[in-house]
C-alpha cells in the first residue's frame, strides 16, 4: 500500500545520471514506484513540482555518536537533508569505553566521562535500537578510544598486551556491526602510535570487509608522507582507506592540494581509496597552542573554564585579559576552536575532485560550533554548485549519496531506485543555501523542503516532525542484503 506520493518533481537519483521528471511513491520503508504514478487510496500526496527529489544525504564524516541520543531529532543534520550519519570519525568513538575520569582531548569533543558508558560496541548499538533518532547511523570504532581503554600512558606505542586488548575490543565492535576503524594520528592520544600498530588493528577489518578511515598524522608540511602512510596501512591490511577531511593547512602549504590530489588519484588506480571534505576554509577541533599559532585567525567554540568566551576570537580574549594568546589558550582549557588555516583555491580543488565525498565534520556539542555542523550540504548545493558552478547538481548529489553509500557499504541507500530504502530529500534548487555563519552558526539552511528516513518524514515545513525512524546500520546485515 502506497503511503506517500511525491508528485511532479525532478528526480536526481544519486548515480550521477541526468535528472528526469518523475513522481516517486513510497510504501512502508521502501521506494515503491518512480515514474508516472497514479492516485492511490490512502496515500498522502505532496506537490514537489519545481523541486529536486534526491536520495537522502549521507554525512560520511560526523562526530554524532552522542548527539544521536542527546538531540534525537538531529535537526542540525535533518535540516540539511541528511538521512544517515557515519559516526566515530577521527579516532574518537563513544564505544567501546568506560570512563570514570575526564576524557583526554579530543575525546572530550563528543562527551564527558559519564557519556563514555558503553563497555562493548554491542551496548551502544542496543541503546540506539531502544532509543532511535530521526536519522540512521553507521558506526566506526575509534583507534584513540581503543587506546584510552587499553593503555595507562598514551605517549608511546602500545605494547603486545595492550595491542591484544585493543584487537579484542575492535573485534567485538566489528562483530556487533561497526563498519570500520577510524584513526586520529594527528592527536595526542594516537600521535605515538607507529604504523605497525594501525596495521595490526586494520588486519582485523579485512575478513569483516570493513574499512579504515584516517585523520592523518600530518596535513601540513608532511602531508605527502602521511598519504603514503595511510595508503600503506590499507595495502598491508588489504582494506579500503578513506582520507578524512582532506586539505593542506598552513600558509606555507597553500596550493599543495595540486600535489596531493594527483597522488591520491594514482593510489586509487592501485588500491581502494576514498576521501571526504567539508566546504569551508576554516577547520575546527580542540583548542591548542600549536594549531592556534599556525592559524590566520582563531575563534573559540567552547571552553569549560570560561564558557562565556565561546564565540569570541582568541586575540580579543587575550587582549581583554591582558595576556599572550598562548596564555589565553592555557586559561581556556579544556576548550575548542575554529582555525582559519586553508586557502579557498584548495577547498575548491578538493571539492571538484571526482572521488571526494561530502562530510560535515560538524561538532554537535560545541556551544558556538563551526557552521559546517548546520551548513555543509546546502553550501555544496547552493554556493559551490549553483552559484560558483564547480560541478553539475547531479554530480553534487552523487558526492553526498551514491558515492558515499558505495564506499561505506550502505546497501539500499544512496541511490533513488525502486526497492531502495525510502531515504529521500526534496529541495528547491533555486533557493537551497547554507545560512549558518561563523557569527550565527546554528541557523538552519534554506531550501530543504521534505526529508524522509525509512519512509517516514523527519523534516517538513522548516522543522523536525518529531518522528524517529532512524536505524543502526549494522555491517553484517547490509552485507547480507547486498548479496540477497
Ligand atoms: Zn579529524
Ligand atoms: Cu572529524
Amino acid at each position: 500500500m502506497t503511503d506517500w506520493i511525491l508528485r511532479g518533481g525532478e528526480v536526481i537519483d544519486g548515480s550521477g545520471r541526468p535528472r528526469r521528471r518523475a513522481d516517486v511513491a513510497i510504501a512502508g520503508d521502501r521506494i515503491a514506484e518512480i515514474g508516472s504514478v497514479g492516485r492511490a487510496e490512502g496515500a498522502r500526496e505532496v506537490d514537489v513540482s519545481g523541486k529536486i527529489v534526491a536520495p537522502g544525504f549521507i554525512d560520511v564524516h560526523t562526530h554524532d555518536d552522542r548527539a544521536l541520543f542527546a538531540t534525537p531529532e538531529m535537526a542540525a543534520k535533518a535540516s540539511q537533508g541528511v538521512t544517515t550519519v557515519v559516526t566515530g570519525n577521527c579516532g574518537i568513538s563513544l564505544a567501546p569505553l568506560l570512563l570514570d575520569e575526564a576524557p583526554p582531548p579530543p575525546l572530550d569533543l563528543i562527551g564527558d566521562s559519564a557519556d563514555y558508558r558503553y563497555g562493548r560496541f554491542a551496548d551502544y548499538f542496543a541503546a540506539f535500537d531502544r532509543s532511535p533518532s530521526a536519522l540512521s547511523a553507521a558506526c566506526l570504532v575509534g583507534h584513540s578510544t581503543l587506546r584510552v581503554g587499553a593503555m595507562n600512558a598514551l605517549e608511546r606505542p602500545a605494547n603486545d598486551t595492550e595491542l591484544a586488548q585493543m584487537c579484542e575490543r575492535l573485534q567485538e565492535a566489528l562483530d556487533a556491526g561497526a563498519v570500520g576503524l577510524s584513526s586520529g594520528l594527528a592527536y595526542a592520544p594516537a600521535a605515538r602510535a607507529p604504523p605497525a600498530e594501525i596495521e595490526t588493528l586494520a588486519r582485523l577489518l579485512r575478513p569483516a570487509r570493513a574499512l579504515y578511515t584516517t585523520h592523518m598524522r600530518n596535513e601540513g608540511g608532511a602531508v605527502l608522507d602521511s598519504l603514503d602512510e595511510s595508503f600503506a596501512a590499507g595495502r598491508a591490511a588489504g582494506v579500503p582507506v578513506v582520507i578524512s577531511h582532506h586539505k593542506t593547512i598552513g600558509r606555507e602549504n597553500f596550493g599543495r592540494t595540486a600535489e596531493t590530489l594527483p597522488v591520491i588519484a594514482e593510489a586509487i588506480a592501485h588500491q581502494e581509496v576514498g576521501l571526504d571534505a567539508y566546504p569551508y576554509i576554516a577547520s575546527s577541533t580542540v583548542l591548542n597552542a600549536a594549531q592556534a599559532e599556525r592559524a590566520l585567525k582563531v575563534l573559540v567554540t567552547w571552553s569549560k573554564s570560561a564558557p562565556e568566551q565561546a564565540g569570541r576570537e582568541l586575540s580579543a580574549i587575550a587582549a581583554d585579559w591582558g595576556v599572550s594568546e598562548k596564555e589565553a589558550v592555557d586559561r581556556l582549557q579544556p576548550a575548542g576552536a575554529v582555525y582559519w588555516t586553508m586557502d579557498e583555491a584548495d577547498v575548491q580543488r578538493v571539492l571538484r575532485f571526482e572521488h571526494t565525498m561530502i562530510g560535515s565534520d560538524g561538532l554537535p556539542h560545541d556551544s558556538h560550533p563551526h557552521p559546517r555542523l548546520w551548513g555543509a550540504f546546502p553550501r555544496v548545493l547552493g554556493h559551490y554548485c549553483r552559484d560558483l558552478g564547480l560541478f553539475s547538481l547531479e554530480e553534487a548529489v552523487r558526492r553526498m549519496t551514491g558515492l558515499s553509500a558505495t564506499r561505506f557499504g550502505l546497501t539500499g541507500r544512496g541511490i533513488l531506485t525502486v526497492g531502495a530504502y525510502a531515504d529521500v530529500t526534496v529541495f528547491d534548487p533555486a533557493h537551497v543555501a547554507d545560512r549558518a555563519t561563523f557569527e550565527a552558526p546554528m541557523t538552519p539552511a534554506a531550501g530543504i523542503e521534505h526529508v524522509f528516513v525509512n519512509g517516514r518524514p523527519v523534516w517538513a515545513e522548516g522543522k523536525p516532525t518529531g518522528e524517529r525512524p532512524g536505524r543502526a546500520l549494522r555491517r553484517q546485515q547490509m552485507q547480507a542484503e547486498a548479496s540477497s
